[in-house]
C-alpha cells in the first residue's frame, strides 16, 4: 500500500527520499511522487517505477532542502498522475500533501470546499485535505495548527505529511490510524510511513501515536497530541534505536526478497522460537505477564486474520483442538466485523498479522473488545504496530522485515508461534504431561534443522514448474491439518504465478471439483504419513482414473509410488506435528519457480500490496 518518506536538512535531500521511496516499494503501488522546496515547490509524479521517478529528477536536475514523497496503492481514483502524490491547494502559495490511508467523509468535505472555491483537479480523497489544511490556515497562527483544524474534520484512518511553499524550513505530519514516524538524524530529520525507509539516513526512530502531529525541521523536532484538543498538548515520544541490520533489508546474493525469505526460515523460527530452546520447560510468560491466569481462564479460542494469516490459524485450530483440547474457532477479519457473532468473555481472541498494520484484523479486533471479548493476543511481526498495542498478549514473530509480498518466513513462524501457544495451553490446563512437554520441546528445537534439510528439495519442485507454467489452472488438495496447508500453496501459485488455484479438502473432490480434471489440469496433493493418508491415496486413486496429472508431495515413509501421470517429491519421515510446517516450503518453491518460469514480477505481484492499510 501506499508509502510515505519525508525529509528536512541542511544538504540536498532528493537522494533520501529516492532512497526511502525504493525501500518501500515492496508495499506495493501504481504510481510514484515527491515535491521539494527550492524557490518554490516543484513537484515530480510518474506512472512508472521509483526508477523512473529518479530518472525524471536527474533530468530536471531536481534538488532541494526539504521535500515529501510517495508511492501511491490507487483506491479513490485510477492510477494516473494527476491522480498521484503530492496534491496541491492554491496556485501562488501552495499546500503540497502527501497521504496513506482513507478519509471515509471526502465527499461531505468536498462539497463544502467547492462551495469556498477550491477547484479539485484529481479525483483523490487526498487533494480534499490538501484544500482543508489551506481552508484552516486563513485562521489558524501556523500549519501545524492548521493541520490539528483539519484532523479533527476528517474521518478515517490516515498519516499525512504536509509542507507549506511560503515556510520551507518545516514539515508538518499527523498520524490517525496508519503507521508513521519521525527519524531523528545528525543533520537533519525525516519522516516515513516504515523504519526501512529511513534505515540508510538514521537508525534513531519515534514511532507517533494516533492523533500526534508533528513538525519537523533540519535541528528539531516537535510533538503534539490533536486526539482530544483541537489546539494540541505537546507530548514527549520515545526515541528508539532500530535494531533491524542492513543486511535484513538488502538482497545480498538472492535473485528475489521471496527467494532470500523461503531460504532463511530455518533462523527465522529459530530466533522465534529462542526462548524456548534455552529453558527447560515452557513458561506462559513468553506471552505476557498476564498470559498465566487468562490462560487458565479461558475455555475458548478465536482467531482472526487475513490472506495469509488466516490459513495460519486454520492450521492452529487443528493444534488447539488435538493439542490444548480447546474449541477454537477461525474468522476472516473482513467478514466478521460485520457480523453480529455471540461473544463468550470467556475466549481468548487472537489476531495474526505479519505487518500488525492490516486494516480489516485490527478493526475486527477492536469490534471483538466491543462484543465483550476480555482477552486478546497478538501474534505480529512488527514490534511497534497497531496489533501489538492494543491486545493484552503478545508474541512476536521474530522473522525479521519480510519485503516480498507474498508472506513466507511470516506464515513459517506464525505457524512454530502458534504450535508453541497450543502446548503453552495444553501445560496450563493439564492436558500435557511433563514427559510430553520435554518431547515438545526438543521437537520445536528440531525444526529449524527440519526446514534446512527440506530446503533441500528445491531441484526437484524447480523441474516441475516448466509445465505448470503452461497451465491456467491448477488444484491443490490436502486433508485435516494440511488442507490449510494446500490453501496456503494455492494462494501463493496465485499471488506471484497469476495462475488461477484452488484448494480443496481432498474428501471435497468428488462433490464438485472432480469435473474440473482433465489433462490441462494438474492436481498438486501433500501426502503425508499421518492417519489420513490412507482415505488421501483413495481421493488421489478418484482423480488418476480420469486421467488427471498428480504432483505429490509425500513423507519418505508415505508409501507413494511414481507411474504415469503421478509425479511425486519425498520429504523426510513424517514429522508429526510440524509436518504441516515443513511441508509449506515446497509450495513455496513451487509459486516461486512458476513465477521465474512466466517471468513476473515475483517481490512485487500486480495489484497487491504487502500491507494492506485500507478496508
Ligand atoms: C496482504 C499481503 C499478504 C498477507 C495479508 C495479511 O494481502 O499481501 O501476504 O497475508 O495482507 O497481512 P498481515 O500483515 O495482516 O499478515
Amino acid at each position: 500500500m501506499c508509502g510515505i518518506v519525508g525529509a528536512i536538512a541542511k544538504v540536498n535531500i532528493v537522494p533520501v527520499l529516492l532512497e526511502g521511496l525504493l525501500r518501500l516499494e515492496y508495499r506495493g503501488y501504481d504510481s510514484a511522487g515527491l515535491v521539494v522546496t527550492n524557490d518554490g515547490l516543484h513537484r515530480l509524479r510518474t506512472t512508472g517505477r521509483v526508477t523512473e521517478l529518479r530518472k525524471l529528477a536527474a533530468e530536471q536536475k531536481t534538488s532541494g532542502l526539504a521535500g515529501i514523497a510517495h508511492t501511491r496503492w490507487a483506491t479513490h481514483g485510477e492510477p494516473s498522475e494527476r491522480n498521484a502524490h503530492p496534491h496541491f491547494s492554491g496556485e501562488e502559495l501552495r499546500i503540497a500533501v502527501v497521504h496513506n490511508g482513507i478519509i471515509e467523509n471526502h465527499e461531505d468535505i468536498r462539497i463544502f470546499l467547492k462551495k469556498q472555491g477550491y477547484i479539485f483537479t484529481s479525483d483523490t480523497d487526498t487533494e480534499v485535505i490538501a484544500h482543508l489544511i489551506a481552508f484552516k490556515l486563513k485562521q489558524a497562527t501556523d500549519l501545524m495548527q492548521a493541520v490539528c483544524l483539519s484532523i479533527a474534520e476528517l474521518q478515517g484512518a490516515y498519516a499525512i505529511a504536509v509542507m507549506e511553499e511560503t515556510h520551507p524550513e518545516r514539515i508538518v505530519v499527523a498520524r490517525n490510524g496508519a503507521p508513521l514516524l519521525i527519524g531523528v538524524g545528525k543533520d537533519g530529520n525525516y519522516v516515513a510511513s516504515d523504519s526501512s525507509a529511513l534505515l540508510k539516513t538514521t537508525r534513531n526512530i519515534i514511532y507517533l501515536e494516533e492523533g500526534d502531529v508533528a513538525e519537523i525541521n533540519s535541528q528539531e523536532y516537535r510533538i503534539v497530541n490533536c486526539l482530544h484538543k483541537q489546539t494540541g498538548e505537546a507530548v514527549d515520544r520515545i526515541v528508539h534505536e532500530s535494531s533491524i541490520s542492513n543486511e535484513a533489508i538488502e538482497l545480498g546474493p538472492y535473485a528475489h526478497f521471496m527467494q532470500k525469505e523461503i531460504f532463511e526460515q530455518p533462523s527465522a523460527v529459530a530466533n522465534t522460537l529462542e526462548m524456548v530452546f534455552n529453558a527447560q520447560s515452557i513458561s506462559a510468560n513468553l506471552f505476557g505477564n498476564e498470559a498465566e491466569k487468562i490462560f487458565s481462564r479461558i475455555n475458548q479460542v478465536l482467531i482472526i486474520a487475513c490472506g495469509t494469516s488466516y490459513h495460519a490459524g486454520l492450521v492452529a485450530r487443528y493444534w488447539m483442538e488435538s493439542v490444548a483440547g480447546l474449541p477454537c474457532n477461525v474468522e476472516i477479519a473482513s467478514e466478521y466485523r460485520y457480523r453480529d457473532p455471540i461473544a463468550d468473555p470467556d475466549t481468548l481472541v487472537i489476531g495474526i498479522s505479519q505487518s500488525g498494520e492490516t486494516a480489516d484484523t485490527l478493526a475486527a479486533l477492536s469490534y471483538a473488545r466491543k462484543l465483550g471479548h476480555l482477552y486478546s493476543l497478538a501474534i505480529c511481526n512488527v514490534p511497534e504496530s497497531a496489533l501489538i498495542r492494543q491486545t493484552t498478549l503478545r508474541f512476536l514473530t521474530r522473522a525479521g522485515p519480510e519485503i516480498g509480498v507474498a508472506s513466507t518466513k511470516a506464515f513459517t513462524t506464525q505457524l512454530a508461534s502458534l504450535l508453541l501457544l497450543a502446548v503453552t495451553l495444553a501445560k496450563i490446563r493439564r492436558h500435557l504431561s511433563p514427559e510430553d512437554e520435554k518431547k515438545m520441546i526438543a521437537a520445536l528445537r528440531h525444526l529449524p534443522l527440519a526446514l534446512h534439510n527440506v530446503l533441500q528439495v528445491e531441484s526437484q519442485v524447480k523441474n516441475w514448474a516448466r509445465n505448470f507454467a503452461q497451465k491456467r489452472h491448477a488444484l491443490f488438495l490436502g486433508r485435516g491439518v494440511h488442507y490449510p496447508i494446500a490453501m496456503e500453496g494455492a494462494l501463493k501459485l496465485k499471488e506471484i504465478s497469476y495462475i488461477h488455484a484452488e484448494a480443496y479438502a481432498a474428501g471435497e473432490l468428488k462433490h464438485g471439483p472432480l469435473a474440473l480434471v482433465d489433462s490441462e489440469m494438474p492436481i498438486v496433493a501433500i501426502a503425508p504419513n499421518d492417519q489420513l493418508l490412507g482415505k488421501l491415496k483413495s481421493n488421489l486413486q478418484e482423480v488418476h482414473a480420469r486421467g488427471g496429472e498428480l504432483y505429490v508431495f509425500a513423507d519418505a515413509d508415505s508409501h507413494i509410488t511414481e507411474s504415469k501421470n503421478l509425479h511425486a517429491i519425498r520429504l523426510a519421515e513424517h514429522a508429526g506435528l510440524l509436518s504441516p510446517i515443513l511441508h509449506t516450503i515446497p509450495l513455496q518453491f513451487l509459486a516461486y519457480h512458476v513465477a521465474l518460469e512466466k517471468r513476473t514480477d515475483v517481490d512485487k505481484p500486480r495489484n497487491l500490496a504487502k500491507a494492506v492499510t485500507v478496508e
